[in-house]
């Protein structure tokens, strides 16, 4: 627990909104004056506070007893009226009902699991990758990640996944979290003629035998998840982790085309591919932001937080703060930052799909180094804008094999 409270209100940050879409395409600026001009600012225009700097955004995710996530871990807070909706009982769950969710997921995402994939993305890797290789010039994005993705993932989670559909729901969701916008408003209507494959997308009668939602159904029949929760649950990881491992593997490919060296070591050396990922998360962090709410008025970091008013924590400007990292800019495949950056989360609710994540994308990006020899930009990569997540929709790319 924190310090009395001292009554010091934190800074306004003015003439910047985060949530403009020119920003929300080139975060960078917004980034740098969020970290300079205090640990803590206040958005005004939102009521919020924001927090960029790595070790207080660490130091808040870590202190789940002061920021509480049960409001909901976007701006608005969902216990209001107008904007209730039914929290995910693993996301925007305090201990102790958190605590046993979480256990019961844990169990079921064992490594024995997860390692039970590899043989199959590693097939599905070296398909799609040769595949590429024959085109010589293709859109990663649409050609080769979401194809990729949506093929291991859906296999793995155990729900079938169409890529228009998860587009448009993605879409939905990752702006939905923010506030009410053009891009918020832009996404629910394209959203619409979705909608009812969204609410039945997880239901138990289409799900893979063996697969993490089926476990997920049965943990529920035994007794180890509370009744009506599995449905949920399921959502939760299919929410978190398709959108999310598609533009964490976007950035990497964005970011390998435009470094030559950085491709040239990992072809000489493709086990580096195997920590790209949290470099290229890093960089570009999927999730932007993620909220907390002070469950009391708390004392920190000189400042005091109001009970009740959201606080923002920008982990893509925190994965990029120089107080943190050395050339912070810089992709850079020997930094190895698994477990430093904050794009994963920490804490409590620190990533539990991690694991999968970083097999999917140690398969599919080994084996791109293995076989590709070059690789550079056939045009500019294009943005798909959201609130709060950081994706990009197209990123041209031409190869060369080995
Ligand atoms: C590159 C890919 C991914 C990124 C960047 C990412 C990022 C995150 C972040 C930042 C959090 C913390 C949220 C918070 O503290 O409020 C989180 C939690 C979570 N992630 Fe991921 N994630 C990824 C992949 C996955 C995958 C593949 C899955 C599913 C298998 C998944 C499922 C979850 C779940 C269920 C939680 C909530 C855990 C809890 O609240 O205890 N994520 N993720």
């Amino acid at each position: 627990m924190l310090d009395a409270a001292t009554g010091r209100t934190p800074p306004v940050l003015a003439g910047i909104d985060p949530y403009d879409t020119a920003t929300v395409i080139d975060p960078y600026p917004f980034h740098a004056a969020l970290r300079d001009l205090a640990p803590v600012v206040l958005l005004k225009d939102y009521n919020v506070y924001a927090v960029g700097r790595h070790a207080e955004i660490q130091q808040i995710l870590d202190n789940w007893q002061d920021f509480s996530s049960a409001s909901g871990v976007g701006i608005q807070d969902i216990r209001r009226p107008g904007k209730f909706r039914i929290p995910s009982r693993l996301v925007e769950a305090d201990p102790p009902g958190h605590t046993e969710v979480r256990a019961a997921v844990t169990k079921i995402l064992s490594p024995r699991l997860i390692r039970s994939w590899r043989d199959l993305f590693e097939r599905e890797a070296a398909a799609r990758v040769g595949e590429m290789l024959d085109r010589r010039e293709f859109d990663a994005m649409e050609h080769l990640i979401e194809p990729y993705v949506l093929k291991v993932f859906s296999t793995a989670v155990g729900v079938d996944l169409p890529r228009e559909n998860v587009i448009a729901i993605g879409e939905m969701r990752f702006n939905q979290t923010g506030p009410d916008n053009v891009l918020y408003r832009g996404a629910m209507e394209r959203a619409e003629p979705y909608l009812d494959w969204y609410e039945h997308s997880v239901d138990r009668v289409g799900v893979l035998p063996g697969s993490i939602a089926e476990q997920i159904y049965v943990a529920e029949d035994r007794g180890e998840i509370e009744a009506g929760v599995a449905k949920s649950l399921v959502r939760t990881l299919v929410g978190g982790g398709t959108d999310s491992t598609i533009a964490g593997l976007g950035a990497c490919f964005h970011h390998l085309a435009r470094s030559p060296g950085q491709m040239a070591l990992a072809v000489a050396d493709p086990m580096l591919m195997r920590t790209a990922l949290d470099e290229g998360i890093r960089m570009e962090s999927p999730f932007q932001v993620i909220y907390r709410t002070p469950n009391r008025d708390v004392d920190f970091a000189g400042f005091t937080l109001e009970k009740d008013r959201k606080l923002g924590l920008w982990l893509g400007a925190g994965n990029r703060d120089p107080r943190k990292w050395d050339n912070p800019d810089m992709f850079d495949l020997r930094r190895n930052p698994a477990g430093v950056h904050v794009a994963f989360g920490t804490g409590m609710h620190v990533c539990i799909g991690q694991m999968i994540a970083r097999l999917e994308s140690e398969c599919l990006l080994t084996e791109f180094a293995r076989r590709v020899k070059t690789v550079e930009p056939a045009g500019e990569s294009l943005p798909r804008p959201m609130n709060q997540m950081r994706q990009l929709r197209s990123i041209p790319l031409r190869v060369t094999p080995q």
